[in-house]
């Protein structure tokens, strides 16, 4: 079992910098799969979630080249055979192989996806638009067989702006014969650096970024490069840190503009933020006030940042109110916030944070990623020592994050026992 351990309450200085999007990094992998020829993806994080999709690749004989930061992957001789369910449950991402399977060779045979347990997360959005575009479903337990004579593009009417089901929806139409049209597509920003990519190949994707994209399909995909843009979770996460305990702390390699919902958030709570091209300067403000948030698609407050800020709430003075709207069950993190001192009670969707609370260090777990991120967040603020025990989960999402934390100043150490 590996676990973190922190001694708590340290000022942190000089520069953080944030890494490449794990959300865009999971799509870039498999839209290799759709390329003909060799793709260069760079900027990659260095996480478990990625290792989880090169075995994928690899499993089905693609070369894949990985130094540092940056992936070569050929993928224009594969094997499309069955995915075993014991990688493809490792994420969630696996299920963008499924559209990019079936949008190379109109065959897929797939088990349902893994990811957080934080609700249902059902894929009926991902299969509405493979049927859309003329495909038939097998569904046997978790498995679906998908196949389809051929692809026609067609109009894809999402329930919710899903991600997933925007992405899946682009690659199974991107080389489909005719246009595509996907409404009520959602807006975050990973997604313009995926169309950006395939566009780079070749394929013609229009509207990325508004709630209707439009795809005509091409016949061919040729070679690309892209750079993954930089994490906005992994940078909303740090400055959250930075905001709690920082001495202007630099967190670096930030758009701004994609982390905006929470940086006026954190300016409503009477944050100490310096925003400027692309990093931010943070300090430690003695002074934060309760704020009210409520999560939405892009550009709306992000959900995976909900837990994260929550450990942040605790110290804000009076009641605050955060209301998860996307997922049913993200308040996993709240129980271990409460045993380490915090005052939060759930009501249904929506959390009651009491403050300011002192934080005192406790043995905790990080239940999912973002919950894990959370209580990264408290054992930093907390008094006296913090073990997070099940920290795989927030390896899968962070990059070297104890390195991070340890260069500016944190007591922080992993440990295996
Ligand atoms: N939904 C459905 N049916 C579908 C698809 C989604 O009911 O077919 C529901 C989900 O159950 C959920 C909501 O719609 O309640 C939003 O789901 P969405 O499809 O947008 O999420 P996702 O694509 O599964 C990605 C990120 C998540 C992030 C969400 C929202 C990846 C690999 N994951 O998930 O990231 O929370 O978008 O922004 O890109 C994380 O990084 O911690 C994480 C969970």
């Amino acid at each position: 079992m590996k676990r973190i351990i922190i001694d708590g309450n340290r000022e942190l200085k000089g520069t953080i910098k944030i890494s490449g999007a794990k959300n865009s990094a999971v799509a870039l992998i498999p839209a290799s799969i759709l390329c003909d020829e060799e793709v260069n993806i760079n900027n990659v994080p260095n996480i478990s979630d990625i290792e989880a999709l090169e075995e994928i690749l690899l499993y089905l004989n693609a070369k894949i080249d990985r130094k540092d930061n940056k992936i070569i992957i050929d993928a224009s001789n594969i094997d499309n055979k069955e995915i075993p369910e014991e990688i493809s449950k490792k994420l969630r991402a696996s299920y963008y192989f499924m559209s990019a399977l079936l949008g190379k060779y109109k065959h897929v045979e797939m088990y349902f996806p893994g990811g957080c347990n934080i609700g249902k997360r059902p894929i009926d959005q991902t299969l509405k638009g493979f049927r859309a575009l003329g495909a038939t479903i097998v569904e046997e337990d978790n498995k679906y067989k998908i196949d389809a004579e051929e692809l026609i593009g067609a109009e894809i009417n999402l329930d919710m702006p899903s991600v997933g089901a925007t992405v899946n929806a682009i690659f199974a139409s991107v080389r489909a014969k005719g246009v595509t049209t996907i409404n009520n597509a959602a807006k975050e920003p990973e997604i313009n650096n995926i169309a950006d990519f395939l566009n780079k190949m070749g394929a013609k994707i229009e509207g990325v970024g508004t709630s209707t994209i439009t795809i005509t399909g091409v016949k061919h995909l040729h070679k690309a490069e892209i750079d993954v843009i930089p994490d906005r979770i992994e940078a909303g996460t740090y400055v959250i840190i930075g905001t709690l305990l920082g001495k202007n702390l630099k967190i670096d390699n930030v758009i701004p503009e994609h982390i905006e919902s929470l940086l006026d958030k954190l300016k409503e709570a009477n944050a100490n933020i310096e925003i400027f091209d692309n990093y931010v300067i943070t300090n430690k403000s003695n002074n934060l006030k309760a704020i009210d948030v409520i999560t939405k698609g892009y550009p709306g407050f992000a959900t995976d940042l909900q837990q994260p800020l929550t450990a942040l709430l605790t110290q804000c003075k009076g009641i605050s109110h955060l209301t998860e709207t996307i997922y049913e069950n993200r308040f996993n993190n709240v129980e271990y916030l409460n045993k380490m001192g915090s005052n939060i009670e759930i009501n249904n969707r929506t959390i009651n944070i009491k403050g300011k609370t002192k934080l005192y260090g406790e043995i905790v777990k990080a239940t999912d990623l973002r919950a894990g991120a959370c209580m990264v967040i408290a054992g930093l603020i907390a008094e006296g020592r913090t073990t997070i025990e099940d920290i795989d989960h927030v390896l899968r999402g962070y990059e070297n994050i104890i390195e991070k934390l340890s260069n500016v100043g944190a007591k922080i150490t992993k440990e295996e026992i």
